[in-house]
């Protein structure tokens, strides 16, 4: 028996001596060729806590939300390095570092990442929010910019104030008694968003596409190993590939048959049926194709070719960038006002005057309302709805000495800018009136301190519809009528922690109780 191995291990020895050969020299030179390439790098990572070999800092997992790297940020700096596994990240939390990173050298840090879901949610990156930098994406952004989100689509902002009538009569309804405020402005973002997509015609299944958002929504956010060691993606732990493939399934089910009625529709129309109101779906319908197609045209109609996966996409795209952020901003809004009874009753009285208890608010009346802008401002200041903005690199970079590899997942925590000491006082106090002073610095994109909507080429295409909704929401349910908590809760009461995903909304919802305000009817 033993003799039987020993020939073996003879034969196997013989067998490998060319290999040890080989790897007697070839070991060598694959390690000089690492020092080469470490020396050439020369520039190192930016700070950063130490890792662990293989998994990196992948036990600090937790930390990953605006909180956690904010409190990372006052050890490590305004740009920090943390490697997940095979992924490094990089923080970046002081409006300098942002504006090194959205503007000097915004052509390397505007690709999106996308986790091994997402891009199967997003029929890989077949939208515009995931699709990477490059002429695919710029014609979707000019698509989206001029068509579906623009003024000039007056059907978005007719079913923002339809919607915000509903909630009106809604809320009045329930005069004097306990309401559950979150929910129904959570509610009311959802049906503007879900009417201005589809139409008014749509809405029964509205119950549906919301359990498949909200599906999705958990699987943008779940842990999935295979991002960070790709090796180990047999590990299946959220059962994500029997739950992916359904989710799509299911929105595939849903979209098709909306995209189906919208074609029919469309044939029924050009035989001469008057209707006029379109929605998103039907602008996408004009540039529909079975192949897509794009090329660098200024001629946006002959440019861009979009398939069902793109239309799709799109539609998800809106569902998610434009219903859980403005509702986050509503409730963030009336929250800090129920907690600061000064500043709701400064805003009331300015309502009162510009506007009068005889009717309600209007678009016109907008401009005049002052305070109420600076009400907006502070609430996106200090709950910015997308605390964390996620880009990738497209290359290596250099950023204030320090070396940033491709395809690098970069943080940029808007949350912890807003609340930067350097550059806002008292930061994390609710403060409005901050912002009637002088040379204050804007959302615009401009000012890197504050940056809710991002800035430069991948900050929000929905701000205007966004803050539109934003305004008229606050403006009517402050206006029309007053808020007290429930059974003598003080202010000082109210929780104002926040949960962390894709937008960071209050942990719980508001409650409270509306009485009328004005003499007109609602
Ligand atoms: C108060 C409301 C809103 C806030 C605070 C907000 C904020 C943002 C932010 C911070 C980004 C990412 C910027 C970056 O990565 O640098 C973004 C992107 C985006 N937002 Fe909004 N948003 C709002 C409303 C909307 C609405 C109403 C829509 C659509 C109707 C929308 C559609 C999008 C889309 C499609 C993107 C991706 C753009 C791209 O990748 O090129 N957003 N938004
Ligand atoms: C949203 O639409 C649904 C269905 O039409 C309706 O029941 C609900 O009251 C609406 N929500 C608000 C806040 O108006
Ligand atoms: C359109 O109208 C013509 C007659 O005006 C009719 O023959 C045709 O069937 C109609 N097509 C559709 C799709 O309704
Ligand atoms: C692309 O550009 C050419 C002219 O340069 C034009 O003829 C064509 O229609 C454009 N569109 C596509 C998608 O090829």
């Amino acid at each position: 028996m033993s003799n039987i191995i020993g020939k073996t291990m003879d034969s196997l020895i013989q067998a490998l001596q060319p290999l040890s050969m080989t790897l007697f020299f070839i070991v060598p030179l694959l390690f000089m060729l690492g020092l080469i390439s470490r020396f050439r790098r020369r520039l190192p990572y930016p700070p950063g806590p130490r890792g662990l070999p293989i998994i990196g800092n992948m036990l600090m997992m937790d930390q990953l939300t605006h909180r956690g790297l904010a409190k990372l940020a006052h050890k490590y700096g305004g740009l920090f390095h943390l490697r997940m596994g095979f992924l490094h990240m990089v923080a970046v939390s002081n409006p300098e570092m942002a504006r090194q990173v959205l503007q000097v050298q915004d052509n390397i840090f505007s690709n999106r990442p996308a986790t091994i879901a997402i891009s199967y949610l997003t029929y890989d990156r077949a939208d515009m929010a995931f699709a990477h930098y490059g002429p695919f994406w710029r014609q979707m952004r000019k698509l989206c910019v001029m068509k579906l989100f623009s003024r000039k689509r007056a059907e978005s902002w007719e079913s923002v104030r339809d919607e915000v009538d509903t909630l009106v009569r809604g809320v009045a309804a329930n005069e004097g008694k306990t309401v559950n405020v979150g929910e129904l402005i959570f509610s009311l973002t959802s049906n503007i968003t879900y009417r201005a997509a589809f139409g008014s015609s749509a809405n029964e299944g509205q119950d549906e596409f919301i359990r498949i958002l909200q599906e999705f929504s958990k699987l943008f956010g779940a842990f999935n190993i295979a991002d960070f060691i790709p090796l180990l993606s047999w590990i299946d732990l959220q059962g994500l590939s029997t739950r992916l493939p359904k989710a799509r399934q299911a929105l595939d089910k849903f979209i098709d048959t909306i995209i189906d009625d919208h074609m029919q529709r469309k044939k029924d129309r050009n035989n001469g049926s008057d209707e006029a109101n379109t929605d998103m779906v039907d602008d996408l319908l004009a540039f529909y194709s079975d192949e897509a197609k794009v090329n660098e045209s200024d001629d946006l109609q002959n440019s861009i070719k979009l398939t069902r996966d793109n239309i799709k996409a799109i539609i998800m795209d809106v569902m998610f960038g434009g219903t859980e952020t403005v509702a986050s901003a509503i409730e963030w809004a009336l929250t800090e006002l129920m907690r600061s009874p000064d500043d709701l009753k400064r805003v009331q009285q300015e309502l009162a005057e510009v506007v009068g208890l005889d009717r309600r608010v209007e678009e016109s009346d907008f401009e005049k309302l002052t305070f109420l802008k600076c009400i907006l401002k502070e609430t996106l200041r200090l709950h910015p709805p997308i605390p964390l903005l996620l880009h990738e690199t497209a290359e290596d970079a250099e950023v204030g000495g320090y070396y940033i590899p491709a395809k690098a997942r970069i943080m940029i925590n808007a949350w912890a800018i807003g609340r930067d000491p350097g550059s806002w006082e008292d930061p994390d106090t609710f403060r409005p009136s901050r912002f009637l002073k002088e040379g204050v610095p804007d959302f615009k994109g401009n000012n890197f301190e504050f940056i809710p909507f991002g800035s430069g080429r991948r900050s929000c295409p929905g701000m205007q519809l966004g803050l539109y909704a934003l305004d008229l929401a606050v403006a009517h349910l402050i206006h029309c009528f007053k808020w007290d908590l429930p059974d003598g809760m003080k202010p000082s009461e109210l929780d104002m922690s926040d949960v962390f995903g894709l937008t960071a909304p209050r942990a719980s919802r508001l409650i409270a109780v509306p009485t009328k305000r004005l003499i007109c009817p609602l």
